[in-house]
């Protein structure tokens, strides 16, 4: 199993790492267009490999497609992250064209590829390489639902003082900061509903403060967060390359489901060695299904901005 992770910035850097670390795959290539930086990167993390315990070969290359060849996944994390006060949907203009670039190089050297597209605003560039590419669309994956719901997880277990372990919730819609959808209706702790134990003020709160989530983190780090980023993209490569047929919300390009159409945005789906395998269209309440349309106007709006 052959990773490329372009970008050897924050994020694609510890996506890289944890990918190792989870030793399933042989082989991560680390693309970046800064001289020497991804073999650095990829250097300095193969020097972890006997203390981390793992034998995922990590290589690096500055700018040169042919060493990612035959990849059978690949995540774009290039582009420029945002500052703090910064949207998401501010850094289109830049990273449209970087993201075209990147996807069409990778599929001309890996025609099998299947893309996870993290660069922001990710739906509007999922939406883009689904516009600009020939692949099919259950190859082309977008992260953020994942990234969101774990912070969402992170917030429900704050609030009830529980651990992590015993959460479980999803965040669907948009990746952005007005765009998600919490669905703290269907969010338990060990399968009882999260409401037997949070006011509905307390939910509402959770829920903002899961949407603000990157942002948050931006003021804090001067630059947008990586950790979880980059855990999340290992998490939906692992499914895939171990064939797990996990459920994970992604940004994917919709015909119907949730009532929507010619949009990516961020909806559960299953996932396993063939990408995107199984859409999962579950039934939302009224409120849920006004927020649901209220965040792909704001996808679709963005989406104008592409020149395509
Ligand atoms: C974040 C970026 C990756 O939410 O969109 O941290």
């Amino acid at each position: 199993m052959k990773v490329t992770v372009v970008g050897a910035g924050a994020v694609g850097a510890s996506c890289a790492e944890y990918i190792a670390i989870k030793d399933f795959a042989s082989e991560v290539v680390l693309l970046d267009i800064k001289e020497g930086y991804a073999e650095g990167k990829a250097m300095d993390l193969m020097q972890t490999a006997s203390l981390n315990g793992f034998d995922t070969k990590i290589s690096g290359s500055t700018n040169d497609y042919a060493k990612t060849a035959n990849s059978d996944i690949a995540v774009i994390t290039s582009g420029i992250p945002r500052k703090p006060g910064m949207t998401r949907e501010e850094l289109i203009g830049i990273n449209a064209g970087i993201v075209k670039t990147v996807s069409s190089n990778l599929i001309a050297h890996s025609p099998n590829v299947i893309l996870i597209v993290v660069s922001n605003p990710m739906d509007t560039m999922t939406y883009l390489v689904h516009k600009t590419t020939d692949l099919p669309k259950h190859r082309i994956i977008g992260m953020g639902g994942a990234l969101d719901s774990a912070r969402f997880k992170y917030r429900l277990a704050e609030a009830m003082e529980a651990p992590i372990s015993d959460i479980d919730g999803m965040v669907i819609g948009g990746h952005s900061d007005t765009g998600m959808v919490p669905l703290t209706s269907h969010a338990t702790r060990n399968s009882i509903r999260v409401s037997e134990f949070l006011s509905e003020d307390r939910l509402e709160q959770v829920a903002a403060d899961t949407k603000v989530g990157g942002a948050t983190l931006t003021k804090l780090l001067g630059t947008s967060a990586w950790y979880a980023p980059g855990a999340a993209v290992s998490a939906l490569v692992q499914a895939i390359a171990c064939d797990q047929k996990k459920m994970f919300p992604c940004s994917t390009f919709l015909e119907g489901e949730y009532g929507l159409n010619d949009i990516c945005i961020g909806v559960p789906v299953i996932l396993g060695r063939n990408g995107i395998e199984q859409i999962v269209d579950i039934p939302l309440s009224d409120t849920e299904k006004n927020k649901m349309q209220e965040s792909a106007a704001g996808v679709t709006k963005t989406n104008s901005l592409l020149s395509l």
